[in-house]
């Protein structure tokens, strides 16, 4: 017998999300971005909470009304309960209590990073278990083994900055809007990917140091374009203005190899034939394409979510809570957020 509809609520961030998995399968998943940020060129966490608090009701009626669902007939309510900013979290899981309390159903919490792993799970093809999973967002950057019921083995992480980070900071220095993760995609599809020639991000075991598998660092790569656009002086913003694609598509062809290379050792070394990708990066078509690429080539098969569900989204946090709840784990309504939580 199907679980009875869950409604998830995600807003572990800067976007309003809420979904209802019903049936065994997603029913309906709305997001609300939030555009206060765009014009600080990052998120303003004080900000993000004050425009959860005005967006949650309308995109949780949203996500119900889609999916044909009445609170009453809601069996559970999912929310996010870390990692992520602190008065984000608050927000969600304040709103997810009140329901669950006043509809007397099971709360059930879920960690972001978990979801983004389960957002390969929302639609077929579905990843057979064991499977590597690369996680490349706005926060986090690591590769780790899933195994049989869901448990987690981390093989490596990032060192400073996340790769979503990384593309963040790099469109920034170009010029463009926030999040400039999309932008840095678009124009690299157009640009000379050879222009400039930048570190690799990885330190080891094959890279330039460091000892652990996949272990990588981003911070040096956006040093290296700061230096590149220092040096031009005078002729700082003509040269930007001719060459930003340039730069976004050398940029983004080392993050990608770094990643793709890493992923490559990582089924050498484990054996293991099933590779997701997950987190808003793995939306970038670059990073897409040379993971299939790879995977092509060298025996193993590459899963990636439906790009709305690679960014944050609450359809991840629906499907993690339906197999949480499958298995009985659900949370006491004295359950608090985690800002730091691990996966
Ligand atoms: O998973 P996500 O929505 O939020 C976090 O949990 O962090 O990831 C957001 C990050 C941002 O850094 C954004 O610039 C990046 O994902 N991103 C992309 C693309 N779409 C989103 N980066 C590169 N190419 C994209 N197409
Ligand atoms: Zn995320």
């Amino acid at each position: 017998m199907p679980l009875p509809p869950i409604l998830a609520i995600e807003t572990s961030c800067d976007d309003t999300a809420a979904a209802v998995w019903a049936d065994d399968r997603l029913a309906s998943s709305v997001v609300a971005g939030q555009r206060v940020h765009e014009r600080f060129g990052g998120v303003v966490p004080e900000h993000a909470s004050r425009a959860h608090e005005r967006l949650i009701v309308p995109t949780i009626r949203a996500a119900l009304d889609e999916a044909g669902v009445e609170m009453g007939d809601v069996g559970a309510v999912a929310v996010t309960v870390g990692p992520g900013l602190a008065g984000s979290l608050l927000v969600g899981l304040s709103v997810a209590k009140g329901l669950a309390l006043g509809a007397g159903v099971p709360l059930i919490g879920v960690n972001h990073l978990e979801g983004h792993v389960y957002s390969v799970m929302i639609e077929a093809p579905r990843p057979p278990l064991p499977f590597l999973c690369l996680t490349v967002s706005g926060g986090h950057t690591l590769l780790t083994l899933v195994e049989e019921g869901f448990r987690h083995r981390e093989l490596g992480r990032t060192r400073d900055d996340a790769a979503g980070e990384a593309f963040d900071k790099v469109a920034k220095l170009l010029g463009l809007p926030y999040p400039g993760g999309p932008h840095v995609d678009r124009l690299a599809a157009d640009g000379d990917a050879g222009f400039l020639d930048l570190p690799s991000p990885r330190l080891g075991p094959k890279g330039r140091r460091g000892d652990a598998l996949f272990d990588l660092s981003f911070s040096g790569i956006k040093t290296a374009v700061r230096y590149w656009l220092a040096d031009l002086g005078a002729e700082r913003e003509a040269t930007v203005e001719q060459h930003r694609a340039d730069v976004a598509a050398s940029f983004q062809r080392v993050v990608v190899e770094s990643l793709v290379e890493g992923v490559r050792e990582a089924v050498d070394q484990t054996g293991v034939r099933a590779v997701a990708v997950v987190g808003g990066v793995s939306a970038n078509r670059g990073l897409r394409a040379a993971m299939a690429e790879a995977g092509e080539s060298d025996g193993f098969e590459v899963f990636v979510p439906d790009p709305a569900h690679s960014v944050d989204n609450a359809a991840m946090i629906a499907v993690t809570a339906a197999a949480k709840w499958a298995a009985g784990h659900t949370a006491g309504l004295d359950v608090g957020i985690d800002p730091s939580l691990a996966l």
